[in-house]
C-alpha cells in the first residue's frame, strides 16, 4: 500500500485530502515528491506567515529545543513570558493565558466570560451565523452552520447567533443579560467577509449601554494578515478580549486568550489550565514570528503587497465576469464567483497554485505574508489562464 491508502484505511475520513505528497518547503514554495513546485497562496490555512524554512524560526526552535521541549505549566518559562510581554506591549492588552490551538482558545474565552459574567447574573453569550470559531462543543455553540453541527448537539445553553452585519438582529439579540458576542472581524472560514462599520458601531454602543464584552476572533485575520496587527484596529473599537492562534507559533501549536482590565482579575489559581498550551518551543518561533512581522518594512511591504493583489484582482473582475466581488483586508482575499470555487482551485493547483476553495463559491487567499511581487504575478498569471479557460 502506498502513503495515500494507508490514509484512506487508517484515519476517521474527516479530511479531504488533497493528492499531493509534500517532501519539503522553502520560502512560499512547497515541493513535491514528485518533485513538481507549488506557490502556497492559502499558507497552511493562514498559519505559514513566514513561509516554509524560514532561518529566523528555525534557530529559534533549535536554541530552545537544547534547552529544553516541555515542562509544564508548574514551571516559570522565559521564552512564555518573552512572547506574552511581547504579545502585551504591541497590542495593549493587560493578561494572556496560551493554548494549544484555536478552538481551545475559543473555549478559554467562553469560561472567562461566563465567569466574569457569574458575578454579574449576565448569561447569554452571542456567535454570528455564518462564523467560525473552532471544533469543539463550545465554539460549535458559537456558530449557526449545520455544516458543522449537524448531529452533535445539544449545544451549550444560552448560546445564540446574531446575524452578521444586521444591526436589527443585534439589537433585538443584546440586553442586561448579555454576557458576551464573539466576532471575527473579517470571517475567514465564511468566505473573507469583513464586517460593516455600522455593525461594529452599533455593537461597540449596546455594549456600553448593557455592559456586555466584546470578544474578537482573530484566530485566521490577526498578527498582521489584515494589514494591522489585528483586524479590529480597522474599525475604531477596543474588544474587551481576543483570541488568537494561527500564526503565532511559526507553524507550531499555539494560541491565546488576551484580556483587557476589564477582566485582568476574573481567573485565579487553579479555575483554567492545560498541559501543553505555551509550549516553549511555539512560544521561542512566536518570539520569531512577532520580531519578522512587526518591522516598518515588513508592515510596508503587507500593505503594498496587498494593494497590489486588490488592484490586480479588480482588473480581473473587468475582464471575467465570473468574478463576482474581490474583498477583505490586508493578505486575507476572498474571489467571489458567479459558480462554485473548488473547480478553479483544482485547475490551479494543476498548475502548481495552492489556493482554497471556502463558502462554496470563494477562492480564498491567505499567501505567506512575505510573498514577493514576483510571486503575486505568478499566482495572478496562472489565476488569469484557469479564467480563460474557463
Ligand atoms: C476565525 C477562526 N476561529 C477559530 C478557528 C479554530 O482554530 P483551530 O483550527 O486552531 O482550532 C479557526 C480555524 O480556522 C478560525 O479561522
Amino acid at each position: 500500500m502506498n502513503t495515500p491508502e494507508k490514509e484512506q484505511q487508517l484515519f476517521f475520513h474527516t479530511y479531504k485530502r488533497l493528492s499531493l505528497e509534500i517532501d519539503r518547503g522553502e520560502g512560499c514554495y512547497l515541493f513535491a515528491k514528485d518533485g513538481k513546485k507549488y506557490l502556497d497562496m492559502f499558507a497552511g490555512l493562514a498559519v505559514n506567515v513566514l513561509g516554509y524554512n524560514h532561518p529566523a524560526i528555525i534557530k529559534a526552535i533549535e536554541t530552545q529545543i537544547r534547552k529544553y521541549n516541555h515542562l509544564s505549566n508548574y514551571f516559570i518559562q522565559e521564552t512564555q513570558v518573552q512572547l506574552a510581554e511581547q504579545l502585551l506591549k504591541i497590542s495593549g492588552y493587560e493578561k494572556i493565558f496560551f493554548t494549544n490551538s484555536g478552538t481551545e482558545a475559543i473555549e478559554g474565552a467562553l469560561k472567562l466570560v461566563r465567569k466574569w459574567g457569574s458575578a454579574k447574573k449576565k448569561i447569554n453569550v452571542f456567535g454570528m451565523t455564518n462564523g467560525f470559531s473552532g471544533r469543539t462543543m463550545g465554539a460549535l455553540s458559537l456558530m449557526d452552520k449545520d455544516k458543522y453541527r449537524a448531529g452533535y448537539g445539544p449545544f451549550l445553553e444560552h448560546c445564540g447567533h446574531i446575524e452578521f452585519n444586521n444591526v436589527e438582529s443585534l439589537k433585538s439579540s443584546v440586553d442586561v443579560n448579555t454576557a458576551a458576542v464573539f466576532l471575527e472581524f473579517v470571517q475567514g472560514e465564511g468566505g473573507i467577509v469583513p464586517v460593516t462599520q455600522d455593525f461594529v458601531e452599533t455593537l461597540k454602543n449596546l455594549s456600553e449601554k448593557f455592559g456586555f464584552l466584546i470578544v474578537a476572533d482573530e484566530i485566521q485575520s490577526g498578527i498582521q494578515r489584515s494589514g494591522k496587527f489585528f483586524a479590529f484596529q480597522h474599525f475604531n473599537i477596543e474588544p474587551d478580549i481576543v483570541t488568537v492562534a494561527k500564526p503565532i507559533g511559526g507553524g507550531l501549536p499555539l494560541g491565546a486568550i488576551i484580556g483587557s482590565h476589564k477582566v485582568a482579575d476574573v481567573w485565579t489559581y487553579g479555575v483554567h489550565g492545560t498541559t501543553f498550551g505555551g509550549n516553549p518551543v511555539a512560544c521561542a518561533a512566536g518570539l520569531a514570528v512577532l520580531n519578522a512581522l512587526t518591522t516598518r518594512e515588513m508592515q510596508v511591504h503587507i500593505n503594498a503587497m496587498s494593494e497590489y493583489l486588490f488592484a490586480k484582482l479588480h482588473d480581473l473582475q473587468q475582464k471575467h465576469h465570473v468574478i463576482k466581488e474581490v474583498r477583505g483586508m490586508g493578505l486575507m482575499i476572498g474571489v467571489e464567483l458567479h459558480r462554485e470555487s473548488a473547480p478553479i482551485v483544482d485547475a490551479m493547483l494543476a498548475k502548481g497554485v495552492l489556493a482554497n476553495a471556502t463558502a462554496a463559491t470563494v477562492v480564498r487567499i491567505l499567501p505567506p505574508l512575505i510573498l514577493s511581487k514576483k510571486e503575486a504575478d505568478e499566482f495572478l498569471t496562472i489565476f488569469q489562464e484557469v479564467l480563460n479557460e474557463l
